[in-house]
């Protein structure tokens, strides 16, 4: 027998009249008593080939059994196409039924499907159009990162996924424990006594690779990390997974100008080239269900972004004139709709800089005005927050008043603040959240249908 070709490569070859070996999966079958039609796709490209087969050709038998969602392999001659939005096809000289699929109870069928019906069948849905698309484009994205790092010298740091430390601050951790839940070992006072744990210490699913990435940087010069996170907020929206992948660059001798730049230059990267690799799954998005799909993604790559400090763009809100359900204050976090009101109010992404200290993380490099501190958050049209990051606070003093202001464990925080003691620098960085670019890239409303397999609150289905 042939080896199979990739259905992206027959479509795109003009040699004709040649046999080929075709494998995958029918999407749709049509025809009479005759003849039978097959789109047949493999997932290698958002198009289908057509199979065209004689009914007088193959036994009733195997015909019958050819059915939506069952898995072909084909065999035949590779001929022009006379239909419409076709220009090759393969007449059938030998059809083998490589797995069948029971037309009665395969859950994809031709009709339009709800994306929380196809939420419900994760485990079916990469083999729909839209997914398919999806996944291949979250596979340029990814692959985009990898090259726009290692094309400018970064290297790639793993950093671990198990933790003993709260990079952030915020205590939304999932645990991780062996210890029995039922009937923990304790302390006289009654607490579980974590030092019969595992670890010997009590441990939690990362929320970043942020602090480990920088001892990466404070040694290496320019590294990046690109990873699963976990975080435990109970939050029910469009753009919150409690499982999602982010890139967490870090850079010695960065400020937060320099950290700016490099992430204004990296999305616009990362789109280009989605644009050019992901062409024609993103017409198809574009076509099946949003017009302005393929004008945005290319807007964002030619504008310059706005940069605002936190203290004008609170000044922007409050003189808007516009009433927003939450108010505005300085000091308080921006909300949902007023970032929105200020991307739009900007016709661009917006850089917000210059936060407030006390809604910030602790690692934020401290201006001189003793109130703000030099982070920054990147505001994308329909996302919101893609971005978060700052400068690194580098000196150790005032990293040890902040962490002890806002009472977190100093102590187990020893090995962050050795950087600080050996060979300290100017330092910066940020994080990407690898799904919400997904869902700005892909144009979906929700950014479960991003990740193949989502987690979010009593979601831990596949
Ligand atoms: O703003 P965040 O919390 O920043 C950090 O974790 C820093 N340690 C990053 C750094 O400076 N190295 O998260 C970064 C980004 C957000 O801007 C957002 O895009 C994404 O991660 N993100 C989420 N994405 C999906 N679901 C969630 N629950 C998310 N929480 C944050
Ligand atoms: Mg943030």
């Amino acid at each position: 027998m042939l080896s199979h070709t990739l259905i992206k490569n027959l479509l795109a070859s003009t040699t004709f009249g040649t046999e080929v070996n075709a494998r995958g999966w029918v999407r749709t079958r049509r025809g009479n008593k005759n003849i039978a039609f097959i789109a047949l796709n493999d997932g290698s490209t958002i198009h289908s080939i057509q199979v065209v087969a004689e009914m007088s050709k193959f036994s009733e038998d195997l015909m019958k059994k050819i059915t939506t969602g069952c898995c072909l392999s084909v065999t035949g001659d590779l001929v022009q196409s006379h239909g419409k939005g076709q220009t090759v096809e393969i007449q059938a000289k030998q059809v083998e039924i490589l797995g069948e699929a029971d037309a009665e109870t395969f859950p994809l069928q031709k009709k339009e499907h709800t994306m929380e019906f196809l939420r419900e069948i994760a485990h079916l849905r990469p083999r729909t159009n839209t997914f398919g698309a999806v996944f291949r484009i979250r596979h340029h994205l990814a692959f985009a990162i990898h090259k726009f790092f290692n094309d400018r010298n970064f290297y790639y740091l793993h950093t671990p996924i198990i933790t003993g430390s709260d990079a952030e601050g915020a205590g939304e951790m999932f645990h991780v424990s062996t210890l029995n839940a039922a009937n923990p070992p304790r302390n006289p006072d009654g607490s579980v006594n974590f030092a019969e744990d595992f670890f010997g210490k009590e441990t939690n699913l990362t929320v970043s690779g942020q602090l480990e990435g920088e001892l990466g940087a404070l040694a290496l010069g320019l590294i990046y990390t690109f990873g699963p996170t976990f975080r435990a907020e109970n939050s029910n929206t469009p753009r919150h997974l409690a499982e999602f992948w982010m890139i967490e660059p870090e850079m010695a001798f960065h400020d937060i100008n320099d950290n700016m730049d490099l992430a204004e230059e990296m999305l616009k990267y990362l789109v280009s080239y989605v644009l050019e690799h992901g062409a024609d799954d993103l017409q198809f998005l574009n076509d099946r269900y949003d017009k302005e799909l393929l004008a945005r993604l290319r807007s964002v790559t030619e504008k310059k972004f706005a940069r605002i400090t936190y203290t004008t763009a609170v000044d922007m809100l409050t003189t808007s004139g516009k009433t927003f359900e939450y108010p505005v204050k300085w000091g308080s976090d921006l909300q949902k709709e007023h970032e929105t009101f200020l991307v739009e109010k900007h016709n661009a992404p917006v850089i917000i800089t210059d936060y407030p200290r006390e809604i910030k993380a602790f690692y934020m490099k401290q201006n001189d005005d003793g109130k703000t501190v030099r982070g920054m958050d990147i505001l994308f049209p329909w996302i919101g927050e893609i971005i978060g990051g700052s400068q690194r606070e580098e000196n150790l003093e005032k990293l040890q008043q902040r962490i002890r202001e806002m009472k977190l464990p100093e102590k187990e925080l020893w090995w962050y603040l050795d950087t600080r003691k050996f060979g300290t620098c100017v330092h910066s960085g940020f994080g990407l959240g690898f799904e919400r670019l997904a869902l700005f890239v892909t144009g979906m409303s929700n950014i479960r249908d991003v990740i193949p397999f989502p987690r979010t609150p009593k979601n831990a289905e596949f």
